[in-house]
């Protein structure tokens, strides 16, 4: 049967970029305590944006508008570009999944640092890039040696995360301003901004909306809390946005997906009552580390990767010992970066069940074996 399939497709691994919570909720036969593994928004939505998409539930029948006409606007508005600088589609993912499809054939050169989000390296795979990998230096993605990669290699692709995932880290927009101007000509910036509604001031860089070099990335699914209605976006220059229409699924997003993002988009007050709560939240995730003798590394994102003052082989035997104990978390996937667990933020009663558990995790993973 797997005759029908291309040769690309027959020899890829079997492999997730992630295993859902849900499935380790199946494996496990009980639900967990507490969800704090991907980075969702645990203060959940705009109260605006669940009464928009409440209303939108009802004209589910409909499909979406497939030009996204009026979140196209409100977000053009937003970012003082024009429409035709945006292209919606459903969460990021999706977005790298075509940028992929449209810019790679099997064997083009791609650049990514060692550890950085796997979904991209997922697509890149998917559609036979060669990839190389550049180690983070201090825990940040490296500009500098990204920028020496892709042009030793002749890169088509180069992928940022600003601020970063898994390690929290950020650079300032200057820094980012820099590596934009020493693009080498044959290379795309890919600029993943997930983030960027809980970075510090100064994170964003400024960027011409028409640079033909770069574009960037923007999702509902963090500060906003939308992570399950799938609504991301691109910015980049009209003519780069417009063939994403040659390859996008043009009625891929829901019209709930479309009320609740235009409506959370218009609710800045809700977008930083959460943020002042995140930031509330890292501190207090910095002392039940601290307290049970870790390290927290500075975040300028809705989570905070904890040191756990060991090697990989520790740091996985926590994470285990959180799940066996319904504590849901990750943790990057390699070393030096995996000495780390992954804790998404959120309100103080399942930040609670983090301070219960850890401390039994962290007795769990040390005691010897047997
Ligand atoms: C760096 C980064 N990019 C993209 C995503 C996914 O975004 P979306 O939900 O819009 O697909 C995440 C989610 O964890 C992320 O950390």
């Amino acid at each position: 049967m797997t005759g029908y399939l291309t040769p690309l497709a027959r020899a890829l691994p079997s492999s997730v970029p992630f295993t859902g919570p849900e499935t380790l909720e199946r494996r496990q036969g009980r639900a967990f305590r507490a969800r704090l593994g991907a980075n969702e928004s645990v203060f959940g939505p705009s109260p605006l944006a669940i009464a928009a998409m409440r209303a939108a539930a009802a004209e589910a029948w409909m499909y979406g508008d497939p030009e996204n006409h009026d979140l196209k606007h409100a977000l053009a508005a937003h970012h003082g570009v024009t429409p035709a600088h945006v292209v919606v589609g459903p969460g990021i993912d999706n977005l790298l999944n075509l940028i992929c499809r449209l810019t790679l054939e099997p064997g083009v050169p791609v650049v990514t640092s060692l550890g950085a989000y796997p979904t991209f390296v997922f697509h890149v795979e998917g559609f036979g890039g060669a990839l190389s990998r550049v180690p983070y230096r201090d825990d940040h993605e490296d500009p500098q040696a990204l920028l020496n990669r892709a042009r030793a290699t002749g890169a088509r692709l180069l992928y940022l995360a600003n601020p970063d995932n898994p390690m929290g880290s950020h650079h300032p927009g200057a820094v980012i301003e820099e590596m934009v101007a020493a693009l080498p000509a044959h290379t795309l910036l890919l600029l993943d901004e997930a983030y960027a509604d809980l970075a510090p001031e100064g994170t964003l860089p400024r960027i011409a909306a028409d640079h033909p070099q770069v574009i960037r990335l923007r999702t509902f699914s963090k500060g906003h809390g939308l992570a399950g209605a799938r609504v991301g976006y691109a910015l980049a220059a009209p003519e780069l946005a417009r063939a994403f229409d040659k390859v996008r699924d043009h009625f891929g997003m829901s019209r709930i997906g479309q009320a609740g993002a235009l409506a959370a988009l218009a609710d800045r007050d809700w977008l930083a009552s959460v943020k002042r709560r995140i930031e509330a939240a890292r501190a207090r995730v910095a002392r039940i580390a601290g307290a049970n003798g870790l390290r927290a590394l500075p975040s300028a994102t809705n989570f905070v990767a904890v040191d756990c003052g060991k090697d990989g082989d520790f740091a996985r035997r926590v994470l285990e010992e959180s799940l066996a104990r319904g504590l849901f978390i990750r943790m990057p996937g390699v070393a030096p970066l995996d000495r780390c667990i992954r804790v998404s933020l959120g309100p103080d009663p399942v930040l609670d069940v983090f301070e219960e558990v850890l401390p039994q995790a962290l007795a769990a993973a040390t005691a010897p074996a047997g």
